[in-house]
């Protein structure tokens, strides 16, 4: 809708679709080979997602078709949970409406990422997305639809019943994208990610020919990860407002029991002693200005609990290491992790491998990989925090030069990643996630310090020992001849013995 002012200045507002589609790059569109990198993207982190919510062992196939000038179609398969047929037009053709704005861990974070695979599709191919999904309690339905840029509306071409086999989803874009340039990234992007997740299966076909069969490095499922209430320190006007409405009717005290987590009959009492707050007032009596001093309060108090860990699912340990060790030739890795913490009352735990081995690039400082909600992140990596805190970290300290290439994984997973764009690529500077982040990059690089002091003092006593073994089997040479005897003396168990010893002290 437009208006036009006396003085000429014409004042309109637009869609959110509208936004994107003039601002594509922002979203990772912004030409052919990152359009065809996103939409693999995109479209695989929804398939893992969906299989989360499925518990399920995710099974991902890709099928890339190469036709004519420069247009390819790009088909991910899943074996999630499906979507349910009257939520398909919102969910594949509405920018920001999907089911991931909970508290919880997720890959996917704004309700953006398949609708804008679907709008780059029909602005470069004037082609629909094609839907065929199933869920539990359907047979199977297929739908081919166009987004309406102008309303933020679908426009949907065909709905009809359709039997699929299996409970999940196979979404079908046809785009106009440059696979040769992209193929690269798209390979990497999928072998991480059965790093991240590493109990998913991935397969990739390009024109018919298999180029990918990977993963499946873990035989357990995550456990369930559980959607948490907000955390008070997390809470601003703006959520506060919105509680209330909920909750209008109940009394200070219980609508902060009901309405967070981590607040008690006993830590409400005591925060509103503390506070001053009468906890019997009704919540719809407080006016602008008390609202707001509760909300200030809540994000100030200090004796609230850390924030929940169980709407997060790091990968743990023995998986992370498992994976990688699976996908790389790697001769030595460590694992360390920090938290359960939080950045603005949201919940957060970082975990990161060193390792090394020739597969990674060698350099001064280790190579990068970063992860965020089991996400690899492959562009913009110069621009984000966790680079940022690799070159901080003097890594001569450690020996690197001698281990040979090394590299860094590092995995950030929260109920809110602070992304610097709607692209999802690169970490804003948060001073929380920067602190634990160089902790625990500090904590590998003194591992890797150690293993490799380690080598480098086993080098040196092996070479000890041969000097001394060489000059031990001379000196019963000598002996020998001098006692005027035949047989020379085995003097190896003897030096053998000698430098156990040596070694235990
Ligand atoms: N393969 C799938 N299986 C099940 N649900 C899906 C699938 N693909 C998309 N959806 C649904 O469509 C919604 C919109 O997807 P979209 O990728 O646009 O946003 P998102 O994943 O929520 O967030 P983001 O913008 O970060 O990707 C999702 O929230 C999900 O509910
Ligand atoms: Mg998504």
């Amino acid at each position: 809708m437009s208006h036009q002012e006396p003085s000429g200045i014409t004042f309109e507002s637009i869609s959110p679709a509208e936004f994107f589609y003039r601002n594509r790059q922002m979203a990772g569109f912004g030409n052919p080979t990152q359009a065809v990198y996103s939409t693999v993207r995109e479209l695989v982190e929804n398939s893992l997602d969906s299989c989360e919510d499925a518990r399920v062992y995710p099974l991902v196939d890709i099928d890339i078709q190469n036709l004519e000038s420069e247009m390819i179609t790009v088909k991910v398969s899943d074996n999630g949970a499906g979507v349910p047929s009257d939520q398909v037009p919102l969910a594949f053709g509405r920018v920001l409406y999907g089911s991931k704005y909970s508290q919880q861990q997720k890959r996917g974070t704004f309700g953006l990422g398949v609708t804008m695979a679907v709008l780059y599709g029909q602005i470069t191919t004037d082609s629909p997305v094609t839907i065929h999904t199933r869920t539990n309690d359907s047979k199977g339905v297929l739908f081919r639809l166009f987004v309406d840029v102008e309303n933020n509306l679908p426009l949907v071409q065909d709905n009809e019943e359709f039997q699929r086999d299996n409970v999940g989803t196979t979404v079908t874009i046809k785009l106009k994208g440059d696979m040769k340039r992209a193929q690269e990234r798209i390979i990497e992007y999928l072998r991480l990610s059965t790093v991240s997740t590493p109990h998913a299966k991935i397969t990739l076909k390009i024109d018919d020919e298999s180029h990918l069969e990977i993963g499946g490095w873990s035989n357990t499922l995550p456990p369930p990860i559980r959607p948490s209430k907000p955390h008070p320190r997390s809470i601003d006007m703006e959520v506060l407002r919105r509680l209330v409405k909920r909750h209008g009717k109940k009394s200070l005290d219980d609508f902060l029991c009901d309405s967070f987590q981590k607040i008690g009959l006993k830590t409400s009492a005591r925060f509103l002693r503390f506070m001053n707050f009468n906890p019997s007032k009704v919540m719809s009596e407080f006016t602008r200005d008390e609202l707001s001093r509760l909300a200030h309060a809540l994000r100030k108090y200090d004796g609230f609990e850390q924030p929940d860990s169980k709407c997060l699912s790091p990968i743990g340990k023995s998986d992370f290491l498992n994976a990688i060790t699976s996908v790389f030739n790697v001769k030595m890795a460590e694992y360390a992790s920090r938290g359960v913490s939080e950045w603005q009352g949201n919940p957060f735990v970082i975990e990161a491998v060193i390792a090394t081995g020739d597969d990674f690039p060698q350099s001064d400082i280790p190579y990068l990989y970063r992860f965020a909600n089991r996400v690899p992140l492959l562009y913009d990596s110069s621009d984000g925090v966790l680079t940022r805190v690799l070159k901080k970290i003097e890594w001569s300290r450690y020996s690197t030069s001698q281990s040979g290439p090394v590299a860094i994984f590092i995995h950030l997973c929260s109920t809110k990643i602070p992304f610097k764009a709607a692209g999802k690529q690169s970490l804003a500077t948060i001073p929380e996630i920067e602190h634990y982040t160089f902790q625990v990059i500090k904590e590998l690089g003194r591992k890797l310090g150690k293993v490799n002091d380690r080598s480098r003092r086993s080098a040196r006593e092996l070479k000890k020992m041969r000097e001394f073994s060489k000059s031990l089997r001379q000196i019963a040479r000598f002996s020998t001849s001098l006692a005027n005897l035949d047989e020379i003396p085995p003097t190896d168990d003897l030096v053998k013995r000698l430098f156990e010893v040596d070694s235990n002290e």
